[in-house]
Formats: structure tokens, C-alpha cells, sequence
């Protein structure tokens, strides 16, 4: 594991948030406890409940103990963390508070406080972000007008804006406060330790990547599909749909973390580089193709969830056909199937090879071959599995089809860190590679809105809770 980081205050905005609680908390308090935080660090939490710092410790006690009771392993060591918490009353979208919250930050060392290293954290609904940032800069806190030695860093939490326009309009208010080098994306499936295995699979091991292209490869198929609900977030859910919730930036890095090419280098920006080319070779959707391409659906009874218009026409479910139109990927599809409500809880990529020219071992009579296929298993299982056809035991000469199967908690003994973690860690660090940058932000975006416009008028088809989508959902692949 690295060196600690420099010293640093983390200014959470959303500190009442659900997010903090599961995520955050949890995840600060670890790092504290395995001594990855620095010698001298505070979380300022910011928003309208009107705590005194006491009252925020005794806040944050209560709920990583009601909803994450196992990341506690020592009461004392989290009583100590809790130490290292204070509040500042604020209503994020008006500027009265942030003189608060300056002064909050210079009174732990003077004037130097505010030269002192500061990550702004934004858990808050996008909805926010614009105004929080403008505040920033108008009480001096923002990272352009520093002009003192500490850093500042902001991290920005998905949905970075909800279309393009307002996604580049976030962008741009950004970059008046902070440099590009300053803001961080976060998408936590980047942080997930398979996700990163992706590439490793992919450019540490001879054998795949000659394979990895459209001579050999008939088509990729990514699933992330949730069998719980929208677990009682009505209201977002009504304002994002799956689209905006998964496919947008969890779906789309998979893909692209599967058809990038490798990078020069194994820096932030050469990766970077190489996930923006991707992006920006996934053709758009239109009107005359889209039913081809794409078929969003609504499971039944999401109308009757809290916070849901009875006559809602939010998707809960996609399954969808993207072309990279690339050298590399000419013609193969990409298949994408993503939902709320499904059969099982499961993220993976799978990647199906070409048949050989000719089959000899097939059934008697039958022509079709089972084609190899590398499966990467992102959630529940973390697992690389390849699947290939060996001999059927017996006087027939046919193949059946057998994995070899590598599963990373049978392996290693170490468990990875979690999403929240390592990409923490990476903020403080000023690790970029994993955050989301402005060019590919803005080409999901684009993405997307293509999919929403192509389909606009077009109703989400009701699925069965626990089924696989509707049935129409087959069509992507029939076209
Ligand atoms: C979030 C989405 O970004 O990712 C949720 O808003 C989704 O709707 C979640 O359930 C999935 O993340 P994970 O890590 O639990 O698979």
C-alpha cells in the first residue's frame, strides 16, 4: 500500500446523506483504522440540520452504527474518529454559509487553514452541484483562486448533470472554480477490484489480446441486473431512470473498459485517452434504427413505489445493441442488458468467440458449434471463467461445452478494498485514472440522450417482477 497522504480536511457536502452513511463514513473510518488517513485530518460536514459538532459525532455514531455495525471492529478507535468530525450549518444553495464554513477551516490553524489541503466532497443531488460550486468560489475556497501552497480537489458524484447540456454546463461551472487536474468523477464500479481487472486480464497476458478483435470475437454482452427495486428512492428514480442511473456511466465504462486499446501507458490520461476513443466510436441511436436497438421497459408495480406518478413512463429496464465503429470492432455487437426488478443479482461481461470454420464434433447432423467464451464476473462472483468444448466421454466422437474458472476469494486470501476505499484513497492521493474525465463524461452523455431521443414517445413495456425484462427485450438481438 502507498504512503499516507498529506495532511488534509475532507469538506462533505450531503453529510446527512444516504450515500455518507452507507459509503462514506464507513469507508473514512477504515482507512483511518488501517492508517492509510494522515497524522493531522478532519471531515467538516456541511448542510442544514443544524448540529453543533458534538451533535454531528453523536449523528454519525448512530447511523454507521445502525446501518454498517460490522465496519465498526473497535468502539474506542471509532469514538476517536468521530473526534475528527465537525459541522457547519449551511443551506447548500445560498452563499450565507460559506463565510461559516471558511471561518470553520481557518479557526483549526489560522490564516494558513485556508491555504491548508482541502478535498470537497459532493454527495448531493446534481440538482446542487452548480450552486455549491459558485458558492465556493465566491467565498475564495475554490481551487483557481488559491494562491498559497495547499491543495484542493473536488470529488463529484454521479449524476454529474442529467443530458449532455447540463452535464457541460456543470463542466463549465466547475472549471471556473477548479482545474481539470482538480475534479474528480467519481463512478464507484471503477473502483470495483474486478473492473480493474479488466484491463489487467486483458494487457498482462499474451493470449487474449491477439484474439480481442472482430475477427475473432461474435459479440460482447454486458448485464448488470439487480433483482431489488429502486429500494425507495421514488423521486430519483423518477428524475433519472435506468438509462441515466446505469447505463450512462457504470454500463458504458464496462464497455469501454472492454474495447479500449491498450494504452501507451499506465497513466491516468493514456487511459483516459483510450476510454474516450471507444466512446466516441459508439454510434449514436436514431428514430429509423432504434427499434432495432433498443427496448426499455418498466417492471410491474413501479408505479405504486413511494415517490412514483402513478402514470410514470420512467424505465427501470434496458437491453440494448451498441456498434463500435472502430477497426477493431467493425461489426460486432455490443449487447447491453440492465435493470431493477430482474431475475438475479449479477454484473458481467460476456465475451463470445467465433466458431472454428468448420465443426466436425457437433451433435450428429447438427451444424451449430458452442463458441467459446470468456466470462468476466464482476458481482456476485468475482471470477474470470473460459468456456470451451472438450470431449463427451464415451464412443461418440461430440463436445460438450466446460469452464476453467478462476475466482478471486478462492485465490487470495487478502480481500480487496472496497469501491469507497480505493477510490478515496486515489482522491487524496491525486490518483486520477479511475475518475471519470470531461471528454468522456460529456460522450456518455451524448450517448444516451441519442438512445432518449431516438425513443422519445416510445412507452417502457412492462415486465414481470424477477423475470428477465420483457419479452420484446429479444429483439436487440434478432436485428
Ligand atoms: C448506483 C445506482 O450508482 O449503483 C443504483 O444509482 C445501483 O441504482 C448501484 O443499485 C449499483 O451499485 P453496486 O455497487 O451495488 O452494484
Amino acid at each position: 500500500m502507498s504512503t499516507r497522504p498529506d495532511n488534509f480536511t475532507i469538506v462533505l457536502f450531503g453529510a446527512g446523506g444516504d450515500l455518507a452513511a452507507r459509503k462514506l463514513y464507513p469507508s473514512i473510518y477504515q482507512l483511518f483504522r488501517w492508517g492509510h488517513m494522515p497524522e493531522a485530518w478532519r471531515l467538516i460536514g456541511v448542510g442544514r440540520a443544524g448540529h453543533d459538532h458534538q451533535g454531528f459525532r453523536k449523528y454519525v455514531f448512530d447511523r454507521v452504527m445502525e446501518l454498517s455495525p460490522d465496519a465498526v471492529d473497535d468502539r474506542q478507535h471509532f469514538e476517536q474518529f468521530c473526534e475528527r468530525l465537525f459541522y457547519v450549518n449551511a443551506v447548500l444553495d445560498q452563499p450565507e454559509g460559506y463565510a461559516a464554513l471558511r471561518e470553520e477551516i481557518r479557526s483549526s490553524r489560522g490564516e494558513s487553514g485556508v491555504c491548508s489541503n482541502i478535498l470537497f466532497y459532493l454527495s448531493t443531488p446534481p440538482s446542487l452541484a452548480p450552486a455549491i460550486v459558485g458558492n465556493l468560489a465566491r467565498a475564495g475556497l475554490g481551487g483557481r483562486s488559491l494562491d498559497c501552497t495547499g491543495w484542493r480537489k473536488i470529488v463529484v458524484e454521479k449524476p454529474f448533470g442529467n443530458d449532455l447540456s447540463s452535464s457541460r454546463e456543470l463542466n463549465r461551472l466547475l472549471e471556473e472554480a477548479f482545474d481539470e487536474r482538480q475534479i474528480y468523477r467519481i463512478d464507484h464500479y471503477l473502483g470495483k477490484e474486478p473492473v480493474q481487472n479488466i484491463m489487467v486480464f486483458r494487457f498482462s497476458n499474451g493470449m487474449f489480446e491477439p484474439l480481442w478483435n472482430r475477427q475473432y470475437i461474435a459479440q460482447v454482452q454486458v448485464t448488470i441486473a439487480e433483482e431489488f427495486g429502486i429500494r425507495g428512492r421514488g423521486a430519483y428514480y423518477e428524475e433519472a431512470g435506468l438509462l441515466r442511473d446505469i447505463v450512462q456511466n457504470h454500463g458504458l465504462q464496462l464497455l469501454a473498459a472492454v474495447a479500449m486499446e491498450p494504452p501507451v501507458a499506465l497513466d491516468p490520461d493514456a487511459i483516459r485517452d483510450e476510454k474516450a476513443k471507444v466512446l466516441r466510436s459508439i454510434r449514436l441511436f436514431d428514430r429509423d434504427t432504434a427499434g432495432q436497438m433498443a427496448v426499455l421497459g418498466q417492471y410491474e408495480g413501479y408505479r405504486e413505489e413511494r415517490g412514483v406518478a402513478p402514470d410514470s413512463n420512467v424505465e427501470t429496464f434496458a437491453s440494448l445493441k451498441f456498434m463500435v465503429d472502430n477497426w477493431r470492432w467493425s461489426g460486432v455487437p455490443f449487447y447491453m442488458k440492465a435493470g431493477k426488478s430482474l431475475g438475479r443479482t449479477v454484473t458481467e461481461i460476456v465475451i463470445t468467440f467465433r466458431c472454428p470454420p468448420q465443426n466436425f464434433y457437433g451433435e450428429r447432423g447438427a451444424a451449430a458449434c458452442t463458441p467459446n467464451q470468456v466470462i468476466l464476473g464482476i458481482q456476485p462472483d468475482e471470477t474470470v471463467a473460459i468456456r470451451f468444448g472438450t470431449k463427451r466421454p464415451g464412443e461418440e466422437l461430440v463436445t460438450d461445452p466446460v469452464f476453467m474458472k478462476f475466482d478471486y476469494r478462492e485465490s487470495f486470501a487478502e480481500r480487496g478494498l472496497t469501491p469507497y476505499h480505493r477510490l478515496l484513497l486515489d482522491a487524496m492521493e491525486g490518483n486520477q485514472m479511475n475518475f471519470i474525465r470531461r471528454d468522456s463524461l460529456e460522450r456518455s452523455w451524448e450517448i444516451v440522450d441519442s438512445i432518449r431521443e431516438a425513443l422519445s414517445g416510445t412507452l417502457p413495456e412492462p415486465y414481470p417482477q424477477h423475470s428477465w425484462g420483457p419479452d420484446s427485450a429479444q429483439r436487440v438481438y434478432e436485428g
